[in-house]
């Protein structure tokens, strides 16, 4: 069976006191969680709070972003060595705001999967079709993309096997709006499927995040669905409170 892992994505939210608060907040409160793994991603420069807070508890932590070089003259870059360093779990790698705004390219998404694996890191690798995508029928075709970028490298197959993968339609992000637990389900079912074509052992393994607008309200039924495997969350993963409500629901 493959355990939940709900993954808070703190995004360019906080300060060092709101995010010991969160930290401190959400230690609190996990004892109530059993059955889902829970991570948290900060930003950049409050993970050493995280290490210094989560050191021998359950939760874990990591990135949002990772550097696909290894290190070197690369200004404002972080490095998969780095984030191992302040004892990273995972890394988000492909979040739709980074190639929105970043303008990162699944050439590079594919680069810093290998990367963060080959640290010893577990990529969280984002995939999903923004609304003009999925009004033109083309959700398919751009979530196989995303995920191709990845499972068909040399080595994609070991890399799923390591990884996790974060169903992400980007006009559920920030918006209120979440995808239906059918809308979901099928997607997260096409892309396990694309997995299986290669190796079933890998697709039955893999843990298939959603991620978009999830909160208390609709956590269960969401992960109700047999291919939703947990969820990667935005704006309720800054409330102590809804996050573990959502932990609960995994
Ligand atoms: O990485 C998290 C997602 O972008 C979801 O964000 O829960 O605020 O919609 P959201």
């Amino acid at each position: 069976m493959r355990q939940p892992l709900i993954a808070g994505n703190w995004k360019m939210n906080g300060s060092k006191v709101v995010t010991a608060e969160l930290l401190n907040g959400i230690k609190v409160g996990i004892g109530d969680v059993r059955t889902s793994e829970v991570a948290v991603c900060p930003p950049f420069p409050y993970l050493y709070l995280a290490e210094e807070m989560l050191s021998g508890t359950a939760i874990r932590y990591g990135a949002q972003d990772c550097s696909r070089e290894e290190d070197g003259a690369f200004t404002g870059q972080v490095s998969a060595t780095m984030l191992r360093d302040f004892g990273c779990t995972y890394a988000i790698i492909g979040h739709s705001e980074r190639r929105l705004f970043n303008a990162e390219t699944d050439a590079v998404i594919a680069r810093k999967c290998q990367m963060v694996a080959a640290h010893g890191l577990t990529p969280i690798l984002c995939v999903g079709e923004t609304l003009e995508e999925r009004e033109q029928g083309r959700t398919e075709e751009v979530v196989a993309r995303h995920l191709g970028a990845v499972l068909d490298l040399p080595d994609g197959l070991n890399l799923l096997a390591k990884g996790v993968v974060a169903y992400e339609p980007v006009w559920a992000i920030g918006t209120g709006v979440t995808a239906t637990p059918e809308q979901a389900q099928e997607v997260h079912a096409f892309l396990r499927q694309r997995v299986a074509e290669k190796d079933t052992e890998v697709a039955a393994k893999l843990r298939i995040l959603y991620g978009g607008s999830m909160k208390p309200g609709n956590a269960l039924e969401l992960m109700a669905q047999a291919d939703i495997d947990g969820g990667l969350i935005g704006g309720a993963a800054l409330k102590a409170a809804d996050f573990l409500a959502i932990c609960k629901a995994g």
